[in-house]
């Protein structure tokens, strides 16, 4: 299915038309509309209203910057502590098999063998430079927070990608962040005891990219769902 690059018009249209975006075009975001979609973004909800969270809003000469440094430090293979593993250790089924699928199926898009751990180690660099976006953001947080506020994080993190929707724009959340404190602490002004949370690259989505043809499965409702008479 081809990228759609229509502003969504209702909630439903948004969801359906977003995808985890990994081509971006070099097309500036208007800052009136970065702006608009952030905030209101503000008006996600927290448990407690705590809005745990502090976005570091990045685009010019700072972004080059910060993904130059991301990307010579990736290439370079050297591994940094992450804030947050990415996934629980030893991952069971079926999500073991969903994550294996996803890879497989984009690696098939855009035409990288499995195997080729250096081919794909290289296409695992875009998130480096947040696929060319020309919006990054970093979401941080007080290392202290706890489930409950990592759950309003998620919500957070969906409002902007939906809003964005609503703009045309297209969206990756990149958990990629976590793994890269050097890069985020010599850029942005983090709070004192405060983490990377999660990433995001905001921009318009390149529809002639074959990796933005990248429909990710999902496990049919009823698989997941129990419904109680
Ligand atoms: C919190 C979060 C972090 C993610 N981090 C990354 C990432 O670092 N790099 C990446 O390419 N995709 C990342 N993804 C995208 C997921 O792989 C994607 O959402 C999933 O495969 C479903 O595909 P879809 O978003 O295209 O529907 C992340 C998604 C979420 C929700």
């Amino acid at each position: 299915m081809a990228l759609s690059t229509d502003k969504a018009g209702r909630v439903t249209d948004a969801l359906n038309s977003r995808i985890t975006c990994r081509a971006f075009l070099d097309t500036p975001v208007p800052k009136d509309v970065l702006e608009r979609i952030l905030q209101t973004s503000m008006r996600s909800p927290s448990g407690g209203n705590l809005q745990p969270w502090k976005l570091h809003v990045m685009t010019g000469e700072t972004l080059a910057e910060f993904k130059a440094d991301a990307k010579a430090k990736t290439l370079s293979g050297n591994m940094e502590e992450p804030s947050h593993p990415a996934y629980p250790a030893n991952l069971w089924e079926p999500h073991r098999s969903w994550r294996y699928k996803l890879g497989q199926d984009m690696y098939d898009k855009i035409g990288i063998a499995r195997d080729d751990k250096m081919a794909r180690m290289v296409w695992l660099a875009n998130n480096a430079v947040f696929f060319d976006a020309p919006v990054g953001i970093i979401i941080t947080g007080d290392q202290r927070l706890e489930m409950p506020q990592h759950m309003d994080i998620g919500i957070l993190i969906q409002s902007i990608m939906l809003l964005a929707r609503e703009e045309g724009l297209h969206t990756a959340p990149q958990g990629w962040w976590r793994n890269w404190p050097s890069v985020t602490n010599k850029f942005l002004s983090i709070d004192e005891g405060h983490e990377v949370l999660v990433g995001m690259a905001i921009g318009y989505g390149d529809p002639l990219a074959n990796v933005n043809n990248l429909i990710a499965d999902r496990a049919n409702l009823l698989e997941v769902s129990t419904f109680y008479d």
